[in-house]
C-alpha cells in the first residue's frame, strides 16, 4: 500500500466512543477504495482518564501528537469533572501548543436535514466561518483583585498582534479564493465599540485583502451578523472572525444545519499538526444506546482526509453523507430512524 497517515485518535467520553467507531469505519472504508494507508493510534485521553488517575494530557503525549500526520478527536467530557478542567488541559492546550490557529467550520445543510429556518434550504445554508482558534480573551491574560470582597474587580483581556491577524488573514483570503463560491470574504467584528482592536482588524483585512483583487471584501457587526446568518444566509460566502465571537457564531451557524449532530470542525495549523472533531459535547445520556448521530463525527474525517490531501476521498465521504441524510427521518439523537451504526454502515456503503 502506498502512503500511510499516523493519526493520533481519541475515542473521548459518553457517546464520544460510538460516533468515532463510525468515523474510523468510514474512513478505513475510503482508505481501501483511494489506495492510501491508515496508520491510527488511539489514546485513552479524556474524562475516563481524568477520573482514574488526574492526568489530562501527559507532556510525553502532546509530543507523540507532534509527530503524527493528524489529530481526530471525538467529544470528550463527563458530569463528573468540573467545567474548565478538560476544556482548557485538552482541547485548548492542543489548539495552543500544535499552533493551530485556524478554525474551519463549514456551514452546509445536507439535503433532506430540517432547518429551523422557514424557507431555507441547502441552497441558502452554505458557507464557511474562519475563527481565529489561538488568540483573544482564549490566551487567558487577565486577573482579578480584591477577590471576594465587594471591591473586587476582574478582567479578561482580548489580545491580538499584528502577526496574528495577518495569519489568519492570509489563510482566509486563500481559502475563499480556492472553494468560495461567491469568492467573498466577510470579517466580522465590533468595530464601532472595540476601536482598538478593530483599528487592527480592519487594516490588516484591508491591506491583505490587497494581494487578492479577485476576492470581493465586506465587514459586518457581529450582531448584526447573528440576525443576517437567520434572515438571509444566503448573502454570506466565507466568513472570518475572531476566536470569541467565532465560538458563538458558529454555535448558532450549527442549529441552522441541522445542529451538533451534524456539524464538524477542523482546528488548522496550516504547516503543522491538524485536528478535527465533531462539534458537540459527549452526550452521556445517550451513552450505550447507539442512538447518536455520528455524521458529524464522519465529516470531521472528511475534513481530516482533505487536509491530508485526499481530496477524491474527501468529496467521496461528502458525497455519501449527502446520500445517506435524506433516508434519516431527524439529526437528532433517538429520532434517526436508523441506529448510530447503521448510519456509519450507509456512508460507508455509499463511498
Ligand atoms: C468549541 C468549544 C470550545 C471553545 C470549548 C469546549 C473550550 O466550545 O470548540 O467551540 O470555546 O472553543
Ligand atoms: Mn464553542
Amino acid at each position: 500500500m502506498a502512503k500511510a497517515y499516523k493519526i493520533a485518535v481519541l475515542h473521548g467520553d459518553g457517546t464520544g466512543p460510538e460516533v468515532m467507531a463510525e468515523g474510523i469505519k468510514v474512513i478505513k472504508a475510503a482508505s481501501a477504495k483511494y489506495g492510501f494507508g491508515l496508520d491510527l493510534k488511539d489514546y485513552d485521553i479524556g474524562a475516563a482518564r481524568y477520573l482514574k488517575t488526574g492526568e489530562v494530557l501527559p507532556d510525553s503525549v502532546l509530543a507523540e501528537f507532534k509527530k503524527c500526520n493528524a489529530i481526530y478527536l471525538s467529544a470528550v467530557g463527563d458530569p463528573k469533572v468540573k467545567p474548565g478542567i478538560l476544556e482548557k488541559g485538552l482541547l485548548l492546550k492542543i489548539r495552543f501548543d500544535l499552533d493551530q490557529y485556524i478554525n474551519l467550520r463549514p456551514v452546509h445543510l445536507y439535503p433532506g436535514v430540517e432547518c429551523p429556518i422557514k424557507g431555507k434550504g441547502p441552497k441558502e445554508i452554505d458557507y464557511t466561518i474562519i475563527r481565529e482558534n489561538t488568540g483573544g480573551m482564549y490566551t487567558g491574560q487577565g486577573g482579578q483583585t480584591n477577590k471576594g470582597t465587594k471591591d473586587e474587580v476582574a478582567e479578561q483581556r482580548m489580545i491580538y498582534s499584528y502577526a496574528q491577524v495577518e495569519r489568519l488573514m492570509r489563510y482566509a483570503f486563500d481559502y475563499t479564493q480556492k472553494h468560495g463560491k461567491k469568492k467573498k470574504l466577510a470579517m466580522v467584528g465590533k468595530s464601532n465599540v472595540l476601536t482598538y482592536m478593530y483599528d487592527l482588524w480592519n487594516r490588516v483585512f484591508d491591506e491583505v485583502g490587497k494581494d487578492y483583487p479577485d476576492v470581493k471584501r465586506e465587514y459586518y457587526h457581529v450582531d448584526a451578523t447573528c440576525l443576517y446568518m437567520i434572515a438571509s444566509p444566503e448573502m454570506f460566502d466565507v466568513i472570518v472572525t475572531e476566536n470569541m465571537f467565532g465560538d458563538i457564531i458558529t454555535d448558532l451557524a450549527a442549529i441552522t444545519q441541522g445542529g451538533l449532530g451534524v456539524a464538524a470542525g477542523g482546528n488548522i495549523n496550516p504547516k503543522g499538526v491538524s485536528m478535527f472533531e465533531p462539534i458537540g459535547g459527549s452526550a452521556p445520556q445517550w451513552t450505550g444506546k447507539n442512538a447518536i448521530n455520528p455524521i458529524a463525527c464522519i465529516g470531521a474525517g472528511a475534513m481530516m482526509l482533505e487536509t491530508l490531501g485526499e481530496v477524491k476521498a474527501a468529496k467521496a465521504i461528502e458525497a455519501a453523507i449527502a446520500k445517506t441524510t435524506p433516508k434519516m427521518r431527524s439529526q437528532m439523537a433517538g429520532q434517526m430512524g436508523f441506529k448510530t451504526t447503521e448510519v456509519g454502515d450507509l456512508v460507508a456503503k455509499g463511498i
